[in-house]
């Protein structure tokens, strides 16, 4: 065993979760940025998570460690305001590292869109769950001060996602940079940044967001581009018109839930980001990974640039989105 499994397995004895018995880390699957294990307990499985210091990831993307922080806080703010909407954090270890409740029985979202069960009424919990937490949280002083992450969401999703197409690109380029300023000049609400289906739990009571390392004050227009753009791609990569009405479901719960500035606003806000993010999964730092087919990445690029030219409110643009 490493030294630094070593190191977890005392900080949960220390944390009183495990006891003197043989401890097993059953490592979990899909972690780019972070180690991920399962870990029985005597009071059932648990969950441990141990950020990088880098992301496992082609391109060098550098992230503070302090991320868990961020993770932790996230997790037990959104608990706050419901919760059924995130796991319980159970402690927190050396080095960032946190141990959290296992949700069993509970597949991740992305696996159950790809494997073709692809749910409207689930899209739409998301959207309420991602509005809800943006509801309680807007022009919150308190939140705004306990997510001070601005330098790590700019390294994590401005660069990568934004500038790294604007420096490719000089006819897009005024208009990316324009959107970046936008964005980080924003300090509305509380951001997960990374409401990916592969970072949202499919559980009986609803959605469980996970993975909340890039959370962020800032514009939650942001949350609802980021999901929308998967059910977007994926929509692309499947031709499944089911993908296209789960966006536009998620899209309208999400506006029903926005009570903190005009909705009209935030949907534009929200369709420039997402043009900019489709953009970004064809031609950025971070290609999403199964659309892999050059026809599909055509249809994916042509309608992105045209709508980075001429935006549309999110709700628009989900609903003349082409899958073919
Ligand atoms: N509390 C949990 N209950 C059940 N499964 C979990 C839990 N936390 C994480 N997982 C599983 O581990 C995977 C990776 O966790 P995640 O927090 O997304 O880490 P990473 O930053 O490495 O992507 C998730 O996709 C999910 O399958
Ligand atoms: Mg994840």
């Amino acid at each position: 065993m490493a030294a630094a499994d070593a190191d977890i397995i005392e900080g949960l004895r220390g944390a009183g979760l495990i006891d003197d018995g043989e401890v097993v880390l059953e490592p979990l699957t899909g972690g780019v940025s972070c180690d991920v294990w399962k870990v029985a307990t005597p009071s059932g499985p648990i969950v441990v998570k141990r950020p990088l210091p880098q992301l496992r990831v082609a391109a060098e993307w550098l992230a503070p460690v302090e991320r868990g922080i961020s993770e932790v806080r996230w997790l037990r703010r959104a608990r706050g305001v419901d919760p059924r909407l995130a796991p319980e954090v159970l402690a927190e270890l050396a080095d960032y590292s946190f141990a959290m409740r296992f949700l069993p029985g509970c597949p991740v979202w992305k696996d159950e869109l790809m494997a073709g069960r692809v749910d409207a009424a689930f899209a739409a919990q998301v959207g309420q769950g991602i509005a809800a937490i943006h509801a309680a949280t807007a022009h919150n002083e308190t939140d705004r001060a306990a997510f001070p992450n601005d330098a790590m969401f700019r390294a994590l999703r401005v660069d990568p996602f934004l500038l790294y197409v604007a420096q490719h690109d000089a006819a897009l380029a005024p208009a990316l940079t324009a959107l970046a300023d936008d964005l980080t000049s924003r300090k509305i609400a509380l951001v997960h940044g990374d409401v990916s289906p592969k970072n949202i739990l499919v559980s009986t009571g609803g959605p469980v967001f996970l993975d909340a390392e890039c959370a962020v004050y800032g514009d939650p227009a942001f949350d609802l581009a980021f999901c929308t753009t998967h059910l977007l791609l994926k929509a692309v990569w499947s031709g499944e018109a089911r993908l296209g009405d789960a966006a536009a479901a998620l899209v309208a719960a999400y506006r029903a839930g926005i009570d903190w500035e005009g909705a009209d606003d935030l949907l534009l806000r929200a369709g420039q980001l997402t043009a900019a993010l489709l953009l970004a999964r064809v031609e950025g730092k971070s290609p999403a990974p199964y659309l892999t087919d050059p026809d599909h990445k055509n249809i994916v690029r042509d309608q992105a640039r045209a709508l980075i030219g001429a935006p549309q409110p999110i709700d628009t643009l989900v609903a003349h989105w082409k899958r073919t």
